[in-house]
Formats: structure tokens, sequence, C-alpha cells
């Protein structure tokens, strides 16, 4: 296995809970990697196979957000384990689907995991999202399922994402949207917590509001698309995260995830769909 550039200790852990063959490790982030999506959260029982399934809502929702179908060339960056790669593969025909990941060892595991369907194409290329090594005009829909605010710069990576798509193509991601009133708490906190994050979860910028997501996309050349607010659809994730952070022994992990949970209670954090539109 090769070793990573990027600082993902969240990562680490599921590699070695992975290699110490723990089912809901396997089950829950074995193909997807993020946060689910509860139709009706009241239900969520809180097992392995519930997360699996709901995190395969939450991707699909994000991939409709951009516009996905049969024939077209779609790109995902940060693309994990390649669970969105492979999900849009069953439910798609004639599709080029190709997955970016800074990380080699996902890159990898993604490659084993994830075959074409026939007539559908799939390739996995380990790539920065910021400097991406494809043509201008070259696909129809850029995908970033939970993965953007681990990115060097947003700004790069809309630029980027922008060259590489074709006319009337659509970017389509999901954050973390703090309300703008937050940022000052926000900025203080990260003095005691910012450590916690990043030897939990790494390199994150949790500051973007949708102001900013709106001024981006302007400036990007791209025109506003959905801005749909799922925080109250993702909530279950909370408590499930939490359980494996202790049942794997990850108390500062929990502690962080239980921060997470707190600012999204109270509305102060919202985890948003968003998407951008080429003219
Ligand atoms: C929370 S995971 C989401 C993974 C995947 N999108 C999924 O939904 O299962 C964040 C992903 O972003 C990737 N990543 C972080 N920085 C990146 C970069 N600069 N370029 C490409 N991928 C990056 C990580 O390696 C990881 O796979």
């Amino acid at each position: 296995m090769t070793a990573t550039k990027v600082h993902l200790p969240y990562f680490d852990l599921l590699f070695e809970q992975f290699r110490k063959g723990n089912p809901d490790a396997l089950q829950a982030f074995g193909r997807h990697v993020h946060w689910g999506y509860w139709d009706y959260p009241a239900v969520a029982d809180g097992t392995a196979a519930d997360f699996g399934a709901a995190a395969e809502k939450l991707c699909r929702r994000v991939c409709d957000a951009g516009g996905v179908g049969d024939g077209l060339r779609i790109l995902d960056c940060g693309c994990g384990f390649g669970g969105t790669i492979a999900s849009l593969n069953e439910r798609f025909s004639s599709v080029e689907l190709v997955g970016v990941n800074i990380d080699p060892r996902q890159i990898e595991r993604a490659r084993e995991q994830v075959k074409p369907s026939t007539g559908n194409q799939i390739e996995f290329v380990e790539a920065d999202a910021c400097q991406l090594p494809f043509e201008d005009d070259s696909f129809d829909v850029v995908l970033a399922v939970e993965c953007i605010f681990h990115f060097p710069s947003r700004q790069r990576f809309f630029q980027e994402a922008r060259r590489v798509l074709r006319k009337g193509g659509r970017l389509a991601l999901c954050d973390f949207v703090p309300v703008r009133a937050l940022l000052p708490l926000m900025k203080f906190a990260s003095q005691f917590a910012g450590a916690s994050v990043a030897r939990t979860y790494g390199n994150i910028d949790g500051y973007f509001t949708l102001a900013d997501y709106r001024n981006l996309g302007q400036t990007a050349g791209f025109l506003p698309g959905l801005e749909e607010d799922i925080t109250v659809n993702t909530l279950p994730t909370y408590p499930a995260m939490r359980r494996f952070c202790l049942d794997t022994a990850q108390i500062e992990m929990e502690r962080v995830t239980a921060g997470q949970e707190w600012l999204s209670q109270l509305g102060l954090s919202r985890y948003m769909i968003l998407s951008f539109q080429v003219p």
C-alpha cells in the first residue's frame, strides 16, 4: 500500500479497522465515507447497515443535484473509496466515470472495489482536485461529495471545475455551511478545539458561508442552482458516528463529532447540497 500525501487520520482509522475485519466499519464506511441522509430521521435504527443505506441516499441526492444521467461524462472529485462512482455505475448506462483522489491508498481500494458494468467506463486518477489533469470542456458533471472542506482552496477548485465542465454542465457538492453569525465564535473556539479537529478529521476549512458560496459561484462564472438545507435529515449520523468512535476507542474524535452535532442541532452549522451551472 502506498503512503498518503495528505493528513487524513480518520482514513488511517478506517484502514486499520478494515484490516482488523471490523464488520461495522466495512458496512458503514466500506463504500461511502460521509454523513447519511434519512427521509424520516426518527426511524434511523443506529445500525451500521442503516448508516450505509443512508450514506448511499446522500450520495444519490448530490448526484441528482448534478443532473446525472445516461451517456454523460462525470467527474467525482475527492472520490474516497469510489462509492459515488459505484452508485452511478449501478444506476446509469453508457456513462464515463472518473474518480479523483489525492490519497493513493484510497485510489488503490477504489480500483479493487469498483468495476464498470457493461457499456460503462471507469477510471480512478490520483490527483489534487485543485489541479485537475483533464482537458477544458471535457465533463458534463463535476461532483464533490463531502470533501471540499479538505481542498487547499475552494476558489481554485471552482475555477478547475468551471474549466473542465462543458457548456450547460453542472457542479454539485455537499458541505457543512456555518451561519455567518457563528464565525467569530468558531474562530475563537478553534484556538481550543482546532488541534483536536486536525488530529481526528485532518485539515478542514469550515468557515465558508452560503454568501461565500454565492460569491464564489458567480466569480467563477457559474449560474446559481440548488441550495438545499438537509441538516435535519443528516442528524442521525451523529449518534451512529459517536458510537463508532467509542467502539474503536477514538475518544477525541467522539468529542469533536459531538461538537459538530451540537452546532447542527442549534442550526448554527447547516449541512447543504449546492449546485452551480455553466451558462
Ligand atoms: C469525507 S471523504 C469523502 C469521500 C467520498 N467523496 C465519499 O463520499 O465517500 C473526503 C475525501 O476527500 C479527499 N481529498 C482531500 N483532499 C483532496 C484533494 N486536494 N484532492 C482530491 N481529493 C481530496 C480525501 O482523500 C477523501 O477521500
